[in-house]
């Protein structure tokens, strides 16, 4: 399977049976009020900027597990420049795209299409992943494009940075010290997921990623300008995130509603495609090693119960792949009478 692109280079005028669906859609409505926008910017030196800014993220943690940042550290040409780099790589030729070809999701670097394995129905999308944290190996990353590895580090690294200055405000949030939740995921795993959608010729039967919340503890993710297609879900509703110039998205995912004991909620979100143009995001998600035990830390228990069982984030991993289509898989873990 070359991928979808490929497939709508050959000129595709309909949606494969493979990737038919509708259950997955909901309602898309205007939003009631836009995601908050949150500025970042001279919140280390600055008392009152940080006050505010930490204020806005606990808010939107509690109400949107999704929120904008700007002022965030990574530059505009970074932002750019790595754009245009999946752009290149998903405009080579389908064979020399397949030379990096794989489902195993445990290697380093791969190029891989349609989602899951294990998924009935198949995603409008191709995507690039790489491994951050442990670092990719060196030789595994196409020497074909220009400035791959240089544009690559300097991204991951202004990832971290940012997720580390997160996680320190999103900690003391929950009233923990602030470098519990650093602490905690010490060393991260860190995955950039750089996503291709091409243009699909019936946007209404076929989606870019159906709905799912992150596996990991945060992701932060950067949407290409100039095209839709992101929504979460708030309520029940679909609410579309629109990309905005030099912002980045945070999203809560599923290791942090379970560390917070529920007080804060992984966001549902999926993809839509459009008859248009191809759209590119890169998803950097940031979370534990796969040998780490993750359970409701006890410094916020008090007196209440646990809300999730205790588990391995490997385990937690690959019931995500198995259940991943329309389900929470947060649910697995859920204690029910707590
Ligand atoms: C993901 C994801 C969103 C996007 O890869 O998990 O939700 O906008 N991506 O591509
Ligand atoms: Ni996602």
């Amino acid at each position: 399977m070359a991928g979808v692109r490929a497939m709508v280079d050959l000129g595709i005028d309909h949606v494969p049976n493979e990737y038919l669906t509708s259950i997955c859609k909901g309602i898309t409505i205007k939003a009631p009020n836009n995601l908050p926008i949150i500025d970042l910017s001279g919140i280390d030196s600055d008392d009152l900027k940080r006050k505010s800014a930490a204020e806005a993220i606990h808010l939107a943690c509690q109400k949107w597990g999704f929120f904008q940042v700007i002022g965030h550290g990574i530059s505009n040409e970074l932002m750019q420049d790595i754009i245009k780099m999946v752009h290149h790589f998903f405009n080579l030729p389908a064979k020399e795209r397949m030379v990096y070809y794989s489902t195993d999701i445990y290697k380093s670097f791969r190029f891989s299409t349609g989602s899951i394995a294990s998924a009935k129905k198949k995603f409008w999308s191709d995507y690039l992943c790489q491994h951050c944290r442990p670092a990719v190996h060196e030789d595994d990353v196409p020497e074909s494009i220009p400035n791959y590895r240089k544009i690559t580090s300097n991204y991951a690294k202004a990832v971290d940075e940012l997720a580390r200055k997160l996680l320190r405000i999103i900690a003391q949030n929950l009233g923990l010290g602030w470098q519990i939740l650093e602490k905690h995921l010490d060393p991260p795993k860190q995955t950039m997921k750089m996503t291709y959608y091409p243009q699909c010729p019936c946007p209404d039967q076929a989606i870019g990623i159906g709905r799912h919340a992150d596996p990991g503890t945060i992701t932060v993710l950067q949407q290409e300008l100039g095209v839709e297609g992101l929504e979460v879900n708030y309520n029940g509703q679909w609410i579309p995130v629109k990309p905005v110039e030099g912002a980045l998205v945070i999203n809560i995912a599923d290791m942090l509603q379970i560390l917070s004991n529920n007080k804060y909620k992984s966001a549902e979100h999926q993809v839509l495609v459009n008859t248009k143009r191809p759209r590119v995001s890169i998803a950097s998600f940031y979370g534990p090693t796969d040998d780490k035990h993750i359970a409701p830390l006890e410094e916020l228990l008090g007196d209440n119960p646990p809300m999730f069982k205790a588990c391995l984030f490997r385990e937690y991993m690959d019931s995500f792949y198995k259940n991943h289509l329309g389900t929470r898989n947060i649910e697995t873990l859920r204690i029910l009478n707590n």
